[in-house]
């Protein structure tokens, strides 16, 4: 079966640079989404049937569709990748943040794209210092090339990405607590409405998206929205990564196809044993990936 999230994720547990990761096919997707206009892309999201992956399954394309377009909407727009992670056991986006940040930074590229978002911010839990380091290196590498900041991709279009480390409170992955914390607030939930969509941070359009949500966007627009429903053997598109620890067998994250009766033909992804799934220590180094049978 085809896993694409994890696809280029390194055995060795390095994260996997620029120069490979272009290698790999990488930044495709975002250079065909600078061809496309916004309807397009999120069109397409739309189609490909994916659902958000932080908990609530929100339909991606139809929340990017909430944002006020056009030459009279509020200014700056805003896309945030919420990373917070901290349900106890959970380690499924620290795989993808530690492994590939790159498949992460094209997601949001695109995502910036549909909804026309000036500033991005990738919301780290504050215990991730590996996934950290490895965010602040894949963005300055993606800076460097052309690909954020300024007239992106040389398309007009300017697009600025940056880490915020958390302080560390699990209310901060609710999205509206996430606003709050980001402008440097307690991280108390807002009552909705008004949605994020349209008076998120600073009380300007914003999307919180999480961090595997954001991962599928590039393979959506490299391969398209009927690929990627056929990933799923479900009415739920794509694949799905889960995460394994506590006492079993075998720790560790799986990409697998939705299905009811059986995880077990995907690709595994595990933190070492030093790591502790979920956790926030363990060197980066210690991601280790295998192609299971
Ligand atoms: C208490 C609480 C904690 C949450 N923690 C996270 C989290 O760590 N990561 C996440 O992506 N979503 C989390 N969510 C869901 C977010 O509020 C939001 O729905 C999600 O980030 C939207 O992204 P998605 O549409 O891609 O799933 C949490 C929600 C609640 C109520």
């Amino acid at each position: 079966m085809e896993t694409p999230l994890t696809a280029k994720i390194r055995p060795d547990g390095e994260m996997i640079d620029l120069a490979a990761y272009e290698r790999a096919g990488g930044y495709q997707a975002a250079r065909k989404a600078m061809q496309m206009s916004a309807a397009e892309i999120t069109d397409q999201v739309k189609k490909s049937g994916l659902r958000g992956r932080g908990g609530a399954g929100f339909p991606t394309g139809q929340k990017w569709s909430f944002v006020p377009s056009g030459p009279d909407a509020p200014r700056p727009k805003y896309l945030v990748a919420n990373g917070d992670e901290m349900e106890p056991g959970t380690f499924k986006d620290r795989v993808l943040l530690e492994g590939d940040p790159h498949e992460l930074i094209e997601g949001m590229i695109i995502a910036a794209r549909a909804i026309d978002a000036d500033r991005g911010y990738v919301f780290l839990r504050g215990e991730y210092t590996d996934a950290g380091e490895r965010i602040e290196r894949a963005l300055h590498e993606a800076a460097s090339k052309g690909y954020l900041g300024k007239n992106i991709f040389g398309s007009g279009t300017d697009f600025d990405l940056r880490l915020h480390m958390s302080g560390g409170r699990y209310m901060c992955g609710e999205e509206t607590g996430l606003l709050n914390a980001l402008e440097g607030k307690r991280a108390n939930p807002r009552a909705k409405p008004p949605f994020p969509q349209v008076s998120g941070l600073f009380g300007k359009p914003t999307i919180v998206q999480n961090i595997e949500t954001l991962c599928n966007i590039p393979h959506i627009v490299e391969k398209g929205p009927e690929w990627f429903q056929k990933l799923s053997l479900t009415g739920d598109a794509g694949t799905k990564l889960y995460g394994a620890s506590g006492k079993v067998k075998k720790p560790g994250s799986q990409a697998s196809r939705h299905r009811t009766n059986n995880v077990s033909s995907g690709r595994r992804t595990r933190p070492a044993a030093r790591a502790g799934a979920g956790r926030g220590s363990g060197r980066a180094s210690s991601l280790i990936a295998s192609n299971a049978s």
